[in-house]
C-alpha cells in the first residue's frame, strides 16, 4: 500500500493560488514547492499552503526529482513550453486554460503527455461545480433524455482582466480576449454535458468595438477581440451556440441552456451564485421548473487530478486529449472570422 504523499509544485501564484489550497487539502499529497517569477507571490502562497520550497526559476522547480506533479497557472504564451518541459521531466501536469495561444502548440503538449505516459490535465474548473457535477449526473442517468442544442453565455459589460499593457490584453501572450478566455468555459461546459461530440463546422465572428479603443487612448497597440460568438455543428446533428465578452453595452449574463427530449436545464450566474433548474412537462403538458439541489459530496479539479495520478486506470476528466477538441473549436473560430465562412474542424 502507498504511504508516501505524492509531492506538488506549483508555476505562477496568481490563479496558481487555487491549485496550491487544492493539493495542500489533499489528504494523499502535500504542497512541495512555489514558483514565480515575482518571489512575493511565491513567498505569500508557500507561508498559506505551507510549501517548502520557494523558487522563481521554473525550470529548478522542474528539475527538482521528488515532484510528482506540476501545475502550471502562468500567462497563456508559456502554457506549451512549461508543460512540455514538465512532461519531459517525468511529472504529470494540471495545465490552466486555454490549452496554448496556437493549436499546433496545444497539440505538442498530447504528443508530449502520450510519449511520457503522465497524466495531462486542462483546468476546466467550471465542471467541478457541484451543480454541474450533479446535472452531469441526472443527464448520463438519462433524466433530460438525448440532447439536441445548447446555447451558452460568458458575457461581461466591464470585465477586462488586468490592466492595460498585461499580457491578458496581448494576441501573442493571451491567444486572444474573451474569445478564448471565457469562450473556454462558455463552450467547453456545455459540450461536455452534451457528451463531448465530434465538431465538424464553426462558423464564428469576433468583435474588437470598445476594448482597442480603450487601449489606443492610453497609447497602448494591443487589439484583442471584446466580444466573440460561434455556432458550432457537430457529427451527431447537434449544434451549440456559444458566445464571450469582456466588454458590451448589455448586462452580463453567465448561464446556459441545454434542450433535451425529455427535459431541458438551464443554469445561471455561475460567476457569483450559481443556479440550475432542470424544465420538464407533467402528464398534462404544463411546464414544470424544479432547481437542483446542490449534493453534499464535493470535489474539484485538483483533488480529480490528484486522484488521477494516484490511479493510473482512473478515467480523468478534462484530459488534453479531450481539451484538444476544445482548443480546435476556438481555432476553427479565429479561421471563420478571417476567412468569413464556416471552417471546417
Ligand atoms: N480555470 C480558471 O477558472 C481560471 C481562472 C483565472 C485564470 N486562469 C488561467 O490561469 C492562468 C494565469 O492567470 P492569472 O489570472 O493567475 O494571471 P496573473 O497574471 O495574475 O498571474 C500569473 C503569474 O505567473 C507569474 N509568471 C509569469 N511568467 C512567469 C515565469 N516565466 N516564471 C514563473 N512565474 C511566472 C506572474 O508573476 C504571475 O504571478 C492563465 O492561463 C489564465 O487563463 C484560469
Amino acid at each position: 500500500m502507498r504511504t508516501r504523499k505524492l509531492k506538488a509544485g506549483v508555476i505562477g501564484l496568481g490563479m496558481g493560488r487555487n491549485h496550491a489550497a487544492g493539493y495542500a487539502a489533499h489528504p494523499k499529497c502535500e504542497l512541495f514547492a512555489v514558483c514565480d517569477a515575482d518571489r512575493g507571490r511565491a513567498q505569500e502562497a508557500a507561508e498559506k499552503y505551507g510549501a517548502r520550497h520557494i523558487l522563481r526559476d521554473w525550470r529548478k522547480l522542474l528539475a527538482m526529482e521528488e515532484l510528482d506533479l506540476v501545475s502550471i497557472a502562468v500567462p497563456n504564451y508559456l502554457h506549451a513550453r512549461m508543460t512540455i518541459a514538465a512532461l519531459r521531466a517525468g511529472k504529470h501536469v494540471l495545465c490552466e486554460k486555454p490549452m496554448a495561444t496556437r493549436l499546433a502548440d496545444a497539440e505538442a503538449m498530447v504528443r508530449a503527455a502520450r510519449r511520457a505516459g503522465k497524466r495531462l490535465m486542462i483546468n476546466m474548473s467550471y465542471r467541478f461545480d457541484p451543480l454541474q457535477q450533479e446535472l452531469h449526473r441526472r443527464i448520463l442517468r438519462g433524466d433530460l433524455g438525448d440532447l439536441y442544442y445548447a446555447k451558452s453565455h460568458y458575457t461581461r459589460r466591464h470585465g477586462t482582466p488586468g490592466r492595460p499593457g498585461s499580457w491578458f490584453m496581448s494576441k501573442r501572450k493571451a491567444g486572444g480576449g474573451p474569445s478564448v478566455d471565457l469562450g473556454v468555459h462558455a463552450y467547453d461546459l456545455v459540450w461536455w454535458h452534451l457528451g463531448s461530440p465530434r465538431p465538424t463546422w464553426v462558423l464564428g465572428g469576433m468583435f474588437g468595438e470598445l476594448l482597442p479603443r480603450r487601449l489606443g487612448a492610453v497609447g497602448s497597440r494591443d487589439n484583442v477581440d471584446d466580444l466573440a460568438c460561434a455556432m458550432v455543428r457537430f457529427a451527431t446533428g447537434q449544434v451549440i451556440f456559444f458566445e464571450a465578452s469582456w466588454e458590451g453595452h448589455q448586462p452580463g449574463h453567465q448561464g446556459f441552456e441545454i434542450y433535451g427530449a425529455k427535459a431541458g436545464a438551464s443554469c445561471r450566474d455561475w460567476e457569483s451564485n450559481l443556479k440550475m433548474t432542470i424544465h420538464s412537462d407533467d402528464r398534462r403538458g404544463r411546464p414544470v421548473d424544479r432547481p437542483l439541489k446542490a449534493p453534499r459530496r464535493r470535489t474539484s479539479a485538483y483533488r480529480h487530478f490528484v486522484d488521477a495520478c494516484l490511479d493510473p486506470e482512473m478515467p480523468m476528466l478534462a484530459s488534453g486529449e479531450e481539451c484538444i477538441h476544445v482548443a480546435r473549436v476556438l481555432d476553427a473560430l479565429q479561421r471563420s472570422q478571417k476567412t468569413g465562412r464556416a471552417v471546417r474542424v
